[in-house]
C-alpha cells in the first residue's frame, strides 16, 4: 500500500494513497463538519456526492476551496481546516441552504434531532441574509412516511440507501435546478411507487423531508377514553433501545422499566410481542413440515424453498416486484398482525370486550409496521386487527411527555396470558433465530426429539449468506440464510465482480426454509431470480391487488392458549 504524506492545520499526517482529507483529518482527532456525507461503516457505505460543500477546507495552491469529504489528499499536500476563509464559506453555505427552508423548527417533527439545525447553532447562523424563491412542494402522505420536499437539501442519502442498499430503486433525483427533488419516477407519491417502507431513507435523511408518520395523537385519544380498552404489544428489539432516550447506554435492557411506563401511560394490558412470535414460529415450522411431506409424496407444484414472511417491507417487495412469487413466502402472518388478531378475538371475548370498544397498539422499530396495520387483508368490517403502530422514539416522547422519570420506575411484568413467551420467541430477534426456531419446532413435531445444535456454515464466496444441513430422520433438508442484503445483491446485480453460480448452487442445495432479516428485503428474491427460471415477465400490479396470502390457525392458537 502506498504511503503519501500531507500537513493538516500544520501537523503532519500520514495516510494511504487514496485518503480522503476528511479522513487523514479525522486521523488527526480533527473534526471537520459534514451534511450530506454519510458513513455508515458497519454496512460498508460511504456516501459522499461533494454536494453540500459544508466541510470545505483550504488547501494551498488551489484557488477555490475543497470538499473534505470528497477530496482525496496528494503528497505534500498543505490543508487549512478551520482558517477565517473556510469559517466564512461554510456560514454562507448553510445560510444559502436555509434561505430555502421553512422556518417551522419549533412544530417541525425533527427539532432537537435535525442534522441542519444542529449546523445552524454550530455555525452561530442567527439570520438569513439571502432572499429568494421558495420551494412550494405538495407534501406527499403514505401510510407509513411523509414526505416534504420543502425541507429537503439535496443530500441524496436516501438514494443511496434506497438504490445502493436496499437496491428497491424508488427514490432519485428529479428534475434540474431549483426545481430538482428527491422523488420515485414521474414524481409519483411513495404509496404509488413501489416503496417496501422498509425506512431505510427516514433513517438517514438529516432533515424532516423524510419523517414516519405519527400514530401518537389519536393514540392519545384513545388512551383518554374511558369507554376504549387499549391493549399495547412491545417487540423485542424496543426493550434494548428505550434506555438511549434517557441517557443510558446503548443496548441496555429495560423491559421492566418500559412495562410500568406503558402501565403509567395509561395502556390497560402490557402485553409482549415475543408472543406471538411463538406462534409465528409454530406456523411456519408447521407449514414448512407440511410443505416438505407433501414434496417428498411426489406433490409437484409444491413451492420450494419456502421464505419467511415476519417483515412487511419484505413480504411488500414480493408482492410489488415478484408477483409471480408471491407463493413462495410463508403463508404466516407477521407476530405483529398475530398478535393482533388473537388479542381482539380470543382476548376480547375473555374480558367481554366488544372489537370496536379495544384498540391494539404495537411498540415496533420498522416503519414498514406502520403500513402493515393499514392493509385491508388485516381488517374485519373496516376495523384493523392493530390500531396503531408507534416506534420507539414514539414512546419515547409520550414517556417524556408525561413527566415520568423513567429511570427511576420499578421493574413491572407482562400481564398474562399474552405476555408469555419461550426461548424460541427469545432467539427470533437475532441473527438467523427465525431460521433456527422454526426449524427445531419442525424437528421436534416431525421427530419428537430435540435438535442439539445447527451448524451454520459461511458459504464460500459469498459473504452474507450461510446455510446448513438438518437430518430430519434420514432425511437431508438443507436450509439457509441471508443477513447482508448488500453483498448479496452485489452478485447478482454485477455478475461480472462475482460469478453467481455458487449462488445458483447454493439454491439449488437449499430445499427448506431461507431468512432473511429486514435489511434483506430485496436480496432473495433476485437470488430466487437465479436458480427458478424461468419466470414471467415482471408486471406492474397495485397495492391493493395481489396480496400474498396469510393465515392466523387460530385452533392452534386457540389451543396454545388454553394450555397456558
Ligand atoms: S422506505 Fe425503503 S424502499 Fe421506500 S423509498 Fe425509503 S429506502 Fe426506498
Ligand atoms: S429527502 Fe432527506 S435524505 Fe433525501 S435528499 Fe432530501 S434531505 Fe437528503
Ligand atoms: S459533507 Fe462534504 S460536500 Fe457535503
Amino acid at each position: 500500500m502506498e504511503m503519501i504524506k500531507l500537513n493538516i492545520d500544520n501537523r503532519t499526517v500520514e495516510v494511504e494513497k487514496g485518503t480522503t482529507i476528511y479522513h487523514a483529518a479525522k486521523k488527526l482527532d480533527i473534526e471537520i463538519p459534514t451534511l450530506c456525507y454519510m458513513n455508515l461503516g458497519d454496512l460498508k457505505i460511504e456516501h459522499k456526492p461533494g454536494g453540500c460543500r459544508v466541510c470545505v477546507v483550504e488547501v494551498q495552491g488551489r484557488h477555490n476551496l475543497a470538499p473534505a469529504c470528497a477530496t482525496e489528499c496528494t503528497e505534500g499536500m498543505e490543508v487549512q481546516t478551520h482558517s477565517i476563509r473556510v469559517l466564512n464559506a461554510r456560514k454562507t453555505v448553510l445560510e444559502l441552504i436555509l434561505s430555502d427552508h421553512p422556518f417551522d423548527c419549533l412544530i417541525c417533527a425533527k427539532s432537537g434531532n435535525c442534522d441542519l439545525q444542529d449546523m445552524a447553532i454550530k455555525m452561530g447562523v442567527r439570520s438569513i441574509p439571502y432572499q429568494g424563491e421558495k420551494s412550494t412542494y405538495k407534501p406527499d402522505f403514505s401510510p407509513a412516511i411523509i414526505r416534504d420536499m420543502d425541507k429537503c437539501i439535496m443530500c441524496r442519502r436516501c438514494e443511496t440507501m434506497c438504490n445502493d442498499f436496499q437496491t428497491v430503486g424508488v427514490l432519485s433525483g428529479v428534475n434540474r435546478g431549483f426545481e430538482a427533488v428527491v422523488a420515485p419516477a414521474f414524481e409519483r407519491d411513495l404509496d404509488h411507487s413501489e416503496c417496501t417502507y422498509c425506512g431505510q431513507c427516514v433513517a438517514v435523511c438529516p432533515t424532516a423531508a423524510l419523517t414516519e408518520v405519527d400514530h401518537t395523537t389519536q393514540l392519545i385519544r384513545d388512551l383518554a377514553d374511558p369507554k376504549k380498552k387499549v391493549v399495547v404489544q412491545t417487540a423485542p428489539a424496543v426493550r434494548a433501545a428505550l434506555g438511549e432516550a434517557f441517557g443510558m447506554e446503548p443496548g441496555t435492557l429495560v423491559t421492566g422499566k418500559m412495562v410500568a411506563a406503558l402501565r403509567r401511560l395509561g395502556f390497560d394490558y402490557v402485553f409482549d410481542t415475543d408472543f406471538a412470535a411463538d406462534l409465528t414460529i409454530m406456523e411456519e415450522g408447521t407449514e414448512l413440515l407440511d410443505r416438505l411431506t407433501r414434496f417428498l409424496g411426489g406433490d409437484k407444484e409444491v413451492k420450494l424453498p419456502m421464505l419467511t414472511s415476519c417483515c412487511p417491507g419484505w413480504v411488500n417487495f414480493f408482492e410489488y416486484h415478484f408477483p409471480d412469487m408471491r407463493d413462495i413466502p410463508s403463508t404466516a402472518r407477521s407476530p405483529q398482525q398475530m398478535f393482533g388478531a388473537i388479542a381482539k378475538t380470543y382476548f376480547a371475548d375473555k374480558i367481554e370486550t366488544k372489537r370496536e370498544e379495544m384498540v391494539v397498539v404495537s411498540v415496533m422499530p420498522c416503519v414498514a409496521k406502520k403500513y402493515e396495520c393499514t392493509r385491508e387483508e388485516f381488517k374485519v368490517d373496516g376495523n384493523p386487527d392493530v390500531d396503531y403502530s408507534i416506534s420507539t422514539r414514539e414512546l419515547a416522547m409520550l414517556i417524556k411527555r408525561s413527566n415520568m422519570d423513567f429511570k427511576s420506575l420499578p421493574e413491572e411484568d407482562f400481564d398474562k396470558p399474552m405476555g408469555e413467551s419461550t426461548g424460541a420467541a427469545v432467539i427470533f430477534g437475532t441473527t438467523g433465530g427465525v431460521i433456527e426456531a422454526a426449524v427445531r419446532s419442525a424437528y421436534e413435531i416431525h421427530t419428537g426429539n430435540t435438535l442439539k445444535k445447527i451448524d451454520f456454515e459461511q458459504l464460500r464466496g459469498i459473504e452474507g449468506i450461510r446455510s446448513a444441513s438438518v437430518d430430519f430422520d434420514g432425511v437431508e433438508i438443507k436450509i439457509g440464510m441471508v443477513w447482508d442484503m448488500h453483498a448479496s445483491c452485489s452478485t447478482t446485480s454485477k455478475p461480472a465482480r462475482v460469478s453467481t453460480t455458487p449462488l445458483r448452487l447454493w439454491l439449488v442445495r437449499v430445499v427448506a426454509l431461507v431468512v432473511a432479516d429486514n435489511r434483506c428485503t430485496t436480496a432473495i428474491p433476485r437470488l430466487l431470480r437465479h436458480a427458478r427460471r424461468p419466470f414471467t415477465k415482471r408486471i406492474k400490479i397495485s397495492r391493493s391487488v395481489n396480496r400474498t396470502k396469510t393465515h392466523t390457525s387460530s385452533s392452534f392458537m386457540r389451543s396454545s392458549l388454553e394450555n397456558r
